[in-house]
């Protein structure tokens, strides 16, 4: 599946009729249907508070980014559900998402015919980039059109929250405030949409133990929301609101992440922020040029992997 930044924009999270396609030699047509399932990346992050189901009570301003998974589902015969994965290190059974979303779907479909799903995967794991949770979010919404459930968007994002925190957030397009322990989806309008470089550690760490190590410190209801202002329109200024309540705790499990945040500092001047519960670092930048020019000094000053990304902002969703 090849397409473009203004595709990516426009597809995020919808559904289109897939190409014909060769696998295992023999060829798929017809039924075959395809979603785009973009990362996102956590602009703000409070931690308010430890919540008596042991989730953690978050505010946090959530945007959707052109660095996407592909998703293509088409009938075939075997098992109800099955999944293959460009990426071999991922698990294919209950353990995955997909499996998950598609499984909840299937018991409200009736008796669907037997379903492939091909999973491209392009936004790395372990990563605070949510794509397991994106992953699931599409599927969820192309096997409702598909198997013609009915479900509107509230009772799909009621269905994702069962699968993770971060899966409602998916199901509602463009920049959004989540609360609760993630499941409240609040659309909002961020004023600024420019580019971003994304610093791709060779780690991951694991969103579970990151919360763990969370030591009761977080900023007050309402600091998340500040990078909303209308006077965030320039980088410089949003760069200034934003802020993570679990980046010092993403440093004590793994300190790699803050050795790395500080390298990339010193050496390009540039101020870098964590997402979600690591491991990805992100700058804002207002133009695509200003972004391509520090995309290129990483990978020979700091030795990792960037990447030259966009805000899906709420005007290309219209
Ligand atoms: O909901 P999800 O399965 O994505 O969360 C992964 C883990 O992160 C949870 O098991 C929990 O330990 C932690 N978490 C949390 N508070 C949240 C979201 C996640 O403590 N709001």
């Amino acid at each position: 599946m090849v397409v473009s930044n203004v595709d990516i924009c426009r597809a995020a999270n919808r559904i289109v009729p897939g190409p014909i396609a060769q696998i295992d030699g023999s060829l798929i047509s017809g039924d075959r249907q395809s979603a785009i399932a973009p990362g996102k990346l956590n602009l703000t992050l409070s931690v308010l508070g430890k919540r008596p189901d042991g989730y953690h009570e978050l505010e946090s301003v959530v945007v959707k980014i052109t660095l996407y998974d592909g998703i293509d589902a088409f009938d075939c015969g075997g098992p109800p559900i099955q999944i293959t994965c460009t990426d071999p290190a991922i698990p294919t059974d209950a353990r995955n998402t997909v499996w998950r979303a598609a499984s909840l779907l299937r018991r409200q479909a009736g008796q669907p015919a037997p379903l492939h799903i091909q999973l491209h995967k392009r936004i790395p794991i372990a990563a605070g980039l949510g794509g397991g949770s994106s992953d699931a979010a599409a599927v969820l919404r192309l096997l409702n059109q598909r198997w013609q459930v009915g479900l509107s968007d509230a009772q799909l994002r009621e269905l994702g929250s069962e699968i993770g925190s971060d899966v409602p957030l998916f199901l509602t397009p463009g920049p959004v405030v989540i609360g609760g322990r993630g499941q409240q989806v609040e659309p909002v309008h961020l004023p600024w949409c420019g580019w971003l470089v994304l610093v791709l550690p060779p780690f991951g760490i694991a969103t579970a133990e990151v919360y763990r190590a969370w030591d009761g410190r977080g900023h007050n209801p309402g600091a998340a929301r500040q990078c909303l202002d209308a006077r965030c329109h320039s980088a410089a200024a949003l760069t200034g609101a934003l802020f993570n309540d679990l980046e010092a705790c993403a440093g004590r499990v793994e300190p790699r992440l803050r050795e790395l945040k500080q390298g990339l500092e010193a050496n390009t001047r540039y101020r870098f922020h964590v997402t979600g519960s690591g491991s990805t670092l992100f700058a804002c930048l207002d133009s695509h040029d200003e972004a391509e020019q520090l995309n290129r000094r990483i990978a020979p000053t700091c030795g990792v992997t960037s990447q030259v990304v966009r805000v899906i902002s709420n005007t290309d969703c219209e």
